[in-house]
């Protein structure tokens, strides 16, 4: 059984959870008080937290992360404008973190799904589909056969160098849900 761990016991850490435990894994949740003295159980750790979080996050369990797959999840979005990303332009919230973490595999995924369509595994009548950027094609495989034996779709989409084209679609939908354009239960679906 693959053995996982979630920092964050937010909406996002318990619908992630919710979709690794369906496929089989052994998920184990760490909650804020026990940020850092809580053991990184199994190979991939999945960073259910906002973006300002990661800082505390790398300074807490540091050369830990060395060897596993670190799953940055984050729309880093500044919440007050709703306007913008508040990582340069040229990078993104995940290239940021691999510069802490130069030993860890640092995937970006789920920030172009919203909570309720990992939970539901569709986007109106589409499999929810989670996009994966990452420099480690290993990495890319273990969690993509996580997501699809939970029941969702999982596509490789490319280099880390991608994360900053994730971003912006996690950013655009955010806006669009934020504007009553279309719904939190929705969101971008793919066709193959
Ligand atoms: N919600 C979505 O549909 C969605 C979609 C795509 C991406 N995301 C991204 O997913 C991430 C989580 O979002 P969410 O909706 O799950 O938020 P959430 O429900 O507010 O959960 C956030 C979790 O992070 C924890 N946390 C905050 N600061 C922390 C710190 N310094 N150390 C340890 N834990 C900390 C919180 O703990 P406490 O409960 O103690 O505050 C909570 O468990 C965000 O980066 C967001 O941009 C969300």
């Amino acid at each position: 059984m693959s053995a996982v761990s979630i920092i964050g016991t937010g909406n996002m850490a318990n619908a992630i959870g919710g979709v690794f435990a369906k496929g089989g894994a052994d998920v184990t949740y760490i909650d804020r008080a026990n940020t850092g003295s809580a053991p990184l159980a199994g190979d991939v750790v999945v960073l259910a937290v906002p973006y300002p979080a990661l800082a505390d996050i790398v300074a807490a369990y540091g050369d830990q992360f060395a060897g596993k797959i670190v799953v940055d999840i984050t729309n880093p979005l500044n919440f007050e404008t709703f306007d913008s990303l508040v990582v340069p332009a040229d990078s993104s919230a995940a290239a940021g973190l691999q510069q802490q973490l130069p030993t860890a595999k640092v995937l970006k995924a789920f920030n172009t799904t919203f909570a309720a369509t990992l939970a539901a595994g569709k986007v109106g009548d589409l499999t929810t589909t989670v996009l994966i950027a990452g420099d480690d094609t290993a990495a890319k495989n273990t969690l993509a056969g996580l997501v699809t034996a939970g029941g969702l779709q999982a596509i490789d989409a490319g280099a880390l160098s991608r994360a900053r084209e994730l971003e912006a679609m996690g950013f655009l939908q955010l806006t669009l849900a934020a504007g009553e354009k279309i719904t939190w239960t929705g969101g971008f679906g793919v066709v193959r």
